[in-house]
């Protein structure tokens, strides 16, 4: 397949391109994986990064990295939006230092360092239009879908048309002008400082419409309609939906928790496509009543589950300590908790079955390429629109909708691992598989775009 033959390592073509991830797990992974298809196509790859959540530069030794003070004194203390505004109000004059240190080494060293071709930068960083002071093009990475990124950058029209702030969280009116939303999947963006939403998302979209393009971690197969729209509104910058990222190497060594390879061995165990994979990837959080409901669903459901429970998941506890006293014993080894999973790989095991997710747009996108049918619960974010997306337009899952209890859990549980409802599902999400599969082949959409993509940083 052609994945094995994308990595294989190009010859050096002298050029090299900074990338400046945001350092959370869900766009640290698509940043580091971008770095190393870019490497794999012959530039050299500088990485500049906060001390908060720095990745791992052991796994990446042919990579230069860089870091930068950030000014967090206690992240641990606040919600991820919060640490998001903090980031962008820290980084800038650090950022700068670092960049202007970078660009100046190339130029006085010519003759032996790779001349940067350009900054790759996450959307959500607001201020590396600073670029513009070294003529440094600006190439955006994207890590939601485009259908959740339009949610978000919609904000201001949803604003402007009264959608927001939402009155009823639990509508079912239509958001007429953007379908199939309704108004309970309009992003939520939850923060100790609602005032810094609306600045949040202009300056998102205001740094798009600078930049000389938007590299999406999706293919054209997928997200075909709202591709098309794209163009229309951000004339002049070009798109490449490259995507997906993690299927060009084998799994990942981005992962800031270390992975429990024991899910990998006691999924062994397990018979074909029955075990339902549970995680709520690197953010989310949940309080202790909804947390015993998902214990509960989970048992009551009889089937076997493999169920990440991340330090931090549930609010005020520290791991397993809400979990009903001989809770493990009680399910009989049908169940197994880690802390993290090497989640590609789990997706990729034959016992798994379904997943059980927040509707993160990594977490949706690794659940497609496996052919996994997904349960959604989605927390904030492009995940209300992700989760949507996955029910109504794909038709690959379920949407849990309203409180999370238990009742509703099994069922969704056995609608997808059991009924023949699950099974169509199967059916579907396996076709999208094999879109993947042919996109990532000589000639497929996101082939063609990635080799677009480098015949535009070379031109700079
Ligand atoms: C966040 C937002 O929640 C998401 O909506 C947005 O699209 C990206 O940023 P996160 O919540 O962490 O990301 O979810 P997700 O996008 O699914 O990314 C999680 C990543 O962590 C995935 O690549 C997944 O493979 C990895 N992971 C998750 C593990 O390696 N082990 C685990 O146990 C769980």
């Amino acid at each position: 397949m052609e994945t094995k033959q994308e990595s294989r390592i190009s010859p050096r073509n002298g050029r090299r391109v900074i990338l400046f991830p945001l350092p959370f797990q869900g766009h640290i992974n698509p940043m580091l994986q971008l770095g190393s298809i870019l490497y794999s196509k012959g530039f050299s790859i500088t990485i500049i990064h906060t001390k908060f959540n720095s990745p791992n530069s052991c796994n990446y030794p042919h990579f230069d990295f860089h870091s930068i003070s950030d000014g967090l004194t206690d992240p641990s203390a606040e919600d991820s939006t919060t640490i998001l505004i903090t980031l962008n109000a820290n980084c800038m004059v650090p950022f700068r230092n670092c960049l202007a240190k970078l660009v100046s080494n190339t130029n006085n060293n010519s003759a032996q360092e790779d001349s940067v071709a350009c900054l790759i930068t996450d959307f959500l960083w607001q201020f590396t239009h600073v670029a513009d002071e070294f003529k440094l093009p600006t190439i955006i990475l994207q890590t939601h879908s485009v259908s959740g990124y339009l949610g978000i950058a919609a904000y201001p029209f949803l604003r402007d048309k009264g959608y927001v702030p939402i009155q009823d969280p639990q509508s079912e009116s239509p958001v007429i002008e953007y379908p199939p939303l309704r108004v309970k999947d309009i992003p939520k963006l939850e923060t100790r400082y609602p005032e810094y939403n609306y600045p949040l998302v202009s300056a998102m979209v205001n740094n798009i419409k600078a930049s000389s393009g938007m590299i999406w971690n999706t293919f054209e197969e997928l997200e075909q309609a709202a591709l098309t729209t794209l163009p229309e509104e951000y004339f002049g910058i070009p798109v490449f939906p490259i995507g997906p990222f993690h299927k060009y190497f084998p799994a990942s060594s981005s992962s800031l928790l270390s992975q429990d390879q024991s899910s990998i061995s006691w999924l062994d165990k397990q018979a074909p496509k029955s075990v339902i994979y549970v995680s709520f990837g690197s953010v989310a959080a949940i309080n202790e009543t909804e947390f015993l409901e998902i214990a509960w669903g989970l048992a009551n459901s009889r089937v076997p589950f493999l169920w990440v429970v991340r330090p931090g998941l549930v609010d005020g506890v520290e791991w397993l300590e809400a979990l009903p006293k001989g809770y493990l014993e009680m399910v009989d080894g049908r169940g197994y908790i880690v802390q993290w999973a090497p989640q590609q790989q789990v997706l990729a095991h034959p016992a798994v079955g379904g997943f059980l997710t927040h509707s993160g747009w990594n977490s949706t996108l690794e659940s497609i390429c496996e052919g996994v049918p997904m349960i959604c619960q989605p927390c904030l974010a492009d995940q209300m629109v992700n989760a949507r997306y996955v029910s109504h337009v794909w038709r690959v899952g379920l949407h849990l909708e309203g409180k999370l209890e238990k009742k509703e859990i099994e069922t969704a549980i056995r609608r997808v691992m059991v009924d023949a409802e699950g099974q169509e599902m199967r059916e579907r999400i396996t076709c999208l598989k094999k879109n993947v599969d042919a996109c990532l082949r000589q000639g497929g959409s996101s082939h063609q775009a990635l080799g677009r993509l480098v015949d535009h940083i070379l031109s700079f």
